[in-house]
């Protein structure tokens, strides 16, 4: 499955932000792949860092052989989109993002394993993706979790405590259906505009509750609410 929401563009005045990716090993690779096509899109500086069994899951949920630009992000054609892409190998802990001395606008993991939260929960560094992910944290950098796995056990549930009160923000991938979704796209957007929002990076991905709904034909119609209940 590839992303087939509608294509970013750069919006005018948005300021640029430089975002640190991690794609581990849960299930979600589409969230992972419409994150990236996002980012890169709307103008934004993007480093990225996969776990192994990240890139199993990318190949397993989403054909993705090659962990380079053609392939993460196929519908993003400009060589100027390209350049903003800097991918890491995850034994690489040398790599700038590993570092509290290069600057960054906030990280998220996408999707987030148990694994990787348990690792970041007790502060192994073993990888890039969980040092970067701690760096993140000691730096006081947004660091969003996109963890995914139900149901969760109390080790699960101990760890995102931890993680809560270190300033991650624990975000299961869960999307909503208030905007009344009509395709596995609207769901992963749903969670996408979410991380971007959380991020502080400006997007146009669609309605929000109270400024639109959808329709019962599936279109949507400016300003009209579902109901007056808030969700
Ligand atoms: C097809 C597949 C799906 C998986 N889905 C999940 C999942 O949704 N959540 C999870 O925590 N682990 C999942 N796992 C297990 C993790 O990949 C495994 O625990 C691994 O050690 C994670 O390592 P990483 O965090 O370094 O990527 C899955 C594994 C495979 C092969």
């Amino acid at each position: 499955m590839s992303s087939a929401g509608a294509l970013p563009r750069p919006i005018p005045g948005a300021p640029a932000r430089t975002i640190v990716v991690g794609i581990s090993g849960a299930s979600g690779a589409a969230y992972a792949l419409r994150t990236l096509e996002m980012l890169l899109g709307l103008g934004h500086t993007v480093h990225l860092v996969v776990s192994d069994y990240g890139r199993r899951l990318l190949f397993d949920e989403a054909g993705v052989t090659h962990l380079d630009f053609p392939s993460l992000v196929p519908r993003l054609g400009d060589a100027t989109i390209a350049d903003r892409l800097f991918i890491h190998p995850n034994k690489d802990v040398g790599a700038v993002i590993a570092s509290g001395s290069h600057r960054h606008d906030g990280m998220v993991v996408v999707p987030c394993s148990s694994t990787s939260l348990g690792a970041i929960a007790t502060g192994s560094g073993s990888n890039l993706l969980t040092r970067a992910a701690m760096v993140s944290l000691k730096e006081r950098r947004p660091l969003l979790l996109l963890h995914r796995e139900t149901p969760l056990s109390l080790v699960d549930i101990e760890n995102m405590r931890t993680l809560t009160l270190a300033g991650a923000i624990i975000c299961p991938t869960n999307p909503g259906f208030y905007l009344r979704p009509t395709s596995v796209d609207d769901l992963v957007d749903f969670m996408v505009a979410r991380v971007l929002d959380l991020l502080k990076v400006e997007h146009r991905m669609g309605a929000r509750w109270g400024e639109g709904a959808a329709g019962g034909d599936g279109t949507r119609e400016p300003g009209r609410r579902i109901s007056s209940s808030v969700p």
